[in-house]
């Protein structure tokens, strides 16, 4: 028998590529996010099962109720409940306007927050049931210019661990974390940016497939945390164990890494509302990253062939 499975976040990256995982699987779909119109494109790209869209925006009052209602009304039922709905903002902390700042937590934090205490209501009268909220390594390290974020992603982590052991007295219903650390999303595009240059995931980049598949996984397989990105185990590391140098590298680190040359003027992304064409499964990164490494061994190769002859 099929589950049903609600997806918060379902338009754009990591979200989207869980829709389309949880589809090959056979399940029905609940998908939920602000942008209407690529919602109608995931349904489509969902098409061999039965998928319910519910524009959503999971900062308003209510309208995570009102999702699971719509949910329980088409499907009679919801076995996953998929939280990967979260923006970002760009800028050191003192030049982010506060509106910025809170419209991150209150999406990225309060937002999952609501999503928990949705689905546990449905699940606590069920009896059973998963919730998967999406974290990330930026949970347990902390980066320059993305204080939003990484204030949400850790308030994320401590809710998890707290609602995990509220949860032990009820063993059918698990809450699982999933902790990425760099994805190919268009998350960096769509953030807002008070820093005046592009921010963009810094090596080595997942794909939001991956990801999609840590999650999938997770129902079959609760686990209390799941971390996908070969870094994460030494970057906590390193936070945990030399915070000293940690807090010397990570400023060069950032702006090397996690920042493009390109110079971009102030603007709130789709932090108040969605951004539409931007939205796809992957950001982009991952070809540039391979013509990054790629590239001048090409042009050393055919520059050798050129002097051979
Ligand atoms: N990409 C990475 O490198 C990375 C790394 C670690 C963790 N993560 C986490 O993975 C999750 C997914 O991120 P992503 O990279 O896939 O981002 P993404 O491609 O930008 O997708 C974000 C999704 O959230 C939705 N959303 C934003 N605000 C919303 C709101 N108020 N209400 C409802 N939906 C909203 C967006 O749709 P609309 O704008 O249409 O609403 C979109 O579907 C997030 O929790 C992120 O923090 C990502």
């Amino acid at each position: 028998m099929s589950r049903v499975v609600v997806v918060v976040g379902a338009s754009s990256g990591i979200g989207r590529a869980t829709a389309r995982a949880f589809a090959e699987r056979g399940d029905r779909l609940v998908l939920a996010a602000r942008a209407t119109t690529t919602l109608a494109e995931v349904r489509a790209e969902c098409a061999d099962v039965d998928v319910l869209t519910v524009p959503t925006d999971a900062t308003e009052p209510n309208a995570l109720d009102d999702l699971a209602e719509a949910a329980l009304d088409r499907f009679g039922q919801i076995d996953v409940w998929v939280h990967t709905a979260a923006v970002m903002a760009y800028g050191r902390f003192d030049e982010l306007p506060e509106r910025v700042f809170d419209q991150v937590v209150r999406t990225d934090l309060l937002g999952a927050a609501g999503s928990v205490r949705v689905a546990l209501r449905h699940f606590r009268v069920a009896g059973a049931g998963t919730v998967i909220l999406t974290g990330s390594v930026l949970g347990h390290i902390t980066a320059p210019y993305m204080s939003a974020y990484v204030t949400s992603k850790w308030g994320l982590q401590g809710l998890a661990r707290t609602v995990q052991q509220e949860l032990r007295d009820s063993p059918e219903i698990r809450l699982c974390l999933v902790n990425p650390g760099s994805v190919d999303t268009p998350v960096y595009q769509q953030a807002a940016n008070y820093l005046g240059r592009f921010g963009r995931p810094p090596v080595p980049v997942a794909s939001p497939q991956r990801v999609a598949r840590a999650i999938v996984d997770c129902v079959d397989r609760p686990r209390r945390e799941v971390s996908v990105g070969r870094l994460n185990v030494l970057l906590r590391a390193g936070f945990t164990v030399l915070p000293g140098v940690y807090d010397v590298l990570v400023g060069p680190l950032m702006r090397a890494a996690g920042l493009s040359g390109r110079s971009v003027a102030a603007h709130d992304g789709s932090v108040f509302a969605p951004n539409p064409v931007g939205e796809a499964v992957r950001g982009g990164h991952l070809p540039d990253l391979r013509q990054l490494v790629f590239g001048p061994v090409g042009a050393v190769g055919a520059a050798l062939r050129r002097r051979l002859g």
